[in-house]
Formats: C-alpha cells, structure tokens, sequence
C-alpha cells in the first residue's frame, strides 16, 4: 500500500510502498477513507515530541473494515469506522476506574521497536522491503490501510460521511471532550479558546451546544474570527493586535469559568491560567514541547483556579464517537465548515505548510474508493 513516511526529523513525509501485515487475533484491518491532518502530526515532524522512526505518520481518521481477527466482537467487515489513537485495555486502574483514554497498558499496543506484545500477534503490523517501518499512535492513518487493535475503533452509523467522521478521530474528540469531560462547561457560563485551529474550534462548537454564555475566541490570524463565530464564539479577540488576557478580563468582569489553551504553547497556557475567574479552571490541550516550563502566580491558587492537562478530551471513545455522529446530524456539530480543503496522500506536505500560516481549519486525505 501507498504510505506517507517519515524518515528524519525536520524532512518533509515521503510517499513510500509499505507492507502490511493480516490481522491477528484482536486486530482489525482497515481501507482508509480519509484522514486529517492534525497539528500533532507536525509536532513530530518538526522533533518538538520525538517518535523512533521511520514511522508512518496520522492519527485522525475513518475508513471501513477490511478483514478481522479470529477474536474481534466489536466490529466486523463492512462496518464503518472511526479510529482512536486512544487504545485502551479495559483491565487496568484507569481503564475501570473510568479513564480510559489515560490507559498505557501494552496488551493494546505494540511496542516501539513494532514487536507484537502478546504471543497470539502475527508479527510487526508494518514493514518495506528494505527495514523496519513503525506505527505511529497505534494507528498510522496516512495509508491506504491500517491494521489495528480492535479497541482503537468504533463502528458508526452508515450514513455519515467519512471525510467528516474522520475529524471525529482527533480534533473533534479532543476540543468537545475538553470542553465535557475534562472541563464541565455549564449553561451561562463564560468561556476562552486560544488557538482556533480544529482543536480549537471544536471546544467553541462543544461551548455553544453547552450553553456558554459568552466565547471568547482568541488566535493571532485575523481571517480565524469569522470562522470562529461560525462555530459558536461570540467574541474574537486578534492576540496579534490586543493583550488577550487584558479583554479577556475587562469584558468578563474578572475572568472566564473555563480557558481552554489549543496552541501548545507555554506562554499562552500562562494567558489561559491568567484568564481565569476565582474557581475557573485552565485546561492545557497543546503539545507544549518537551522541555518547556509553565509559569504562574503561585498566589492565584488561593482563587481556587485550576491548571489542569487534558488528553484527547479525557474520552470514552466507543461511547463518546457515535453521540459526536448524532451530533453532527442533527446539525450541532459544524464538522462542514471544519473542511478547508481536501487533498491527495501526495499532497500531504503542502497540507502541512498551509498548517503552518494558520489560516485553514483542517485539511483532510481523502483515498479513493
Ligand atoms: N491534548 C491532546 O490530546 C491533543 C490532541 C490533538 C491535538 N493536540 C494539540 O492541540 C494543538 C492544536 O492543534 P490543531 O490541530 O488545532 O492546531 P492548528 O495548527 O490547526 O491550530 C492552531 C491555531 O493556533 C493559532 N495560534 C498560533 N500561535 C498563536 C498565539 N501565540 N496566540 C493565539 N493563537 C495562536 C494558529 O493561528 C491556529 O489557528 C496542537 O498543539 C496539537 O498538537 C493535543
Ligand atoms: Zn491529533
Ligand atoms: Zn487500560
């Protein structure tokens, strides 16, 4: 199959030839619909979180099953997917205690060096002919196929489009589960969004479905604001021009109940934090890069505010995915208005020096029946 491969840190991906391996027992096989392209994946690319390599890069993605293994129960061929990189076991302290998507068990994943875990495994899942390649958060999605652990997808209702199921697989799940699950937001509350790319959006969209009162949208690109409001912000603040902790504070009279911080940055996780109300929580969604410190006013924990991390949207995804769906459906979610564009595998480089300008809110892969 035709994959997107990176082979060194700081190169663009390359479209390579790359094995893949029949599923074993609990494994899935999937033919990949479409796939977004999520600043995470960039992240890696660009060596601020490192990954062994050479892996096949993406995350975020939706596809139909293929084949399954001689004990998959959960889905069979045919069914309609989405994926997550969220692979849990269902055995373990934060699988029962309700955390599933904090679970690190290895019986769901395979290990760094791509050698199966369990004796029942067939095999690395990808290879070339030439060495080894890697999956990447127990998915690589920038293939034609994937092979999977069944905990990695849930099936959905037939009828939802793929290219909009697959932004389910990252973005969606993690800004409106933030905005659920990690940070409870409540009717009438106020709420701030910084960085308003899919994650972003996402949190804005999950804000208004709540019931938020007022949704500051904050992001240094001028063109974001309208985008924003489409999906529910009520204010957008250009942190190019203005001080957005300064607005923040004034329109809100002391601050917001919620921040949400959808950049991965260390500097405006602090501006989440200083944007908080007394008893507001901050909630950090961005891949701050490895090695870099958060700062804040040690006095301000005595406003019972909160800094808190939050991990794709602290999800129960088998649950949490087809109510996302019914969302979309009925209209909620604004998952039309998340496609800024859609692209070939082969464009996928470009995908990501248009995520670069911060202008679009995704780019999705969409693969050819
Ligand atoms: N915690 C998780 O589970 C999880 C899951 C998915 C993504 N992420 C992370 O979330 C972050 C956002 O991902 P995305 O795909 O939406 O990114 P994106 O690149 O699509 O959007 C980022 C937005 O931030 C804006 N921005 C950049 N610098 C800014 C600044 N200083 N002030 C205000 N706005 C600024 C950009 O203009 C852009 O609109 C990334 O760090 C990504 O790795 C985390
Ligand atoms: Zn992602
Ligand atoms: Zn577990």
């Amino acid at each position: 199959m035709k994959a997107a491969v990176l082979r060194e840190v700081g190169k663009p991906l390359q479209i390579e030839q790359v094995q893949i391996n029949k599923p074993g027992p609990h494994e899935v096989l999937i033919r990949t619909a479409a796939a977004g392209l999520c600043h995470s994946d960039l992240h890696f690319m660009q060596g601020s979180y490192p990954h062994p390599l050479p892996a096949v890069l993406g995350h975020e993605s939706a596809g139909i099953v293929e084949q399954v293994g001689s004990e998959v129960r959960t889905v069979k061929p045919g069914d309609h997917v989405i994926t997550c990189l969220s692979a849990f076991c269902g055995h373990c302290e934060f699988c029962l205690t309700g955390h599933m998507s904090l679970c690190v068990s290895p019986d769901t994943k395979r290990g760094k060096d791509e050698e199966p875990r369990l004796s029942t495994e067939s095999g690395p899942r990808l290879s070339t002919e030439s060495g080894p390649m890697l999956q990447y958060l127990n998915l690589s999605s920038f293939a034609e196929q994937m092979l999977i652990h069944e905990h990695a997808c849930v099936a959905i209702r037939p009828h939802m489009p793929l290219d909009r199921a697959a932004l389910i697989g990252c973005s969606v799940t993690t800004g409106v589960g933030a905005a659920i699950h990690t940070s409870n937001v409540r009717p009438g509350e106020m709420v701030a969004v910084i960085g308003c790319g899919g994650v972003g959006l996402s949190a804005i969209n999950r804000a208004a479905i709540a019931g938020a009162s007022r949704i500051f949208a904050i992001d240094t690109v001028a063109s974001k604001g309208n985008l924003a409001m489409e999906f529910g912000a009520t204010d957008f603040i250009n942190a190019a021009e203005v001080d957005a902790v300064k607005e923040v504070i004034e329109a809100t009279k002391g601050g917001v109940h919620h921040a949400f911080e959808a950049i991965g940055l260390g500097k405006t996780s602090e501006q989440a934090f200083n944007m908080l109300r007394r008893g507001g929580t901050a909630n950090i969604i961005g891949m701050i890069p490895v090695g870099q410190m958060v700062s804040v006013m040690g006095a301000a924990f005595l406003g019972e505010k909160k800094l808190q991390g939050s991990l794709m949207g602290s999800n129960r995804f088998p649950v949490d995915m087809p109510r996302f769906v019914d969302f979309y459906m009925s209209g909620k979610l604004k998952l039309d208005q998340m496609i800024s564009q859609r692209i070939k595998l082969e464009q996928v480089n470009e995908g990501f020096e248009d995520m670069k300008r911060g202008e679009l809110a995704r780019s999705v892969i969409v693969f050819d029946a």
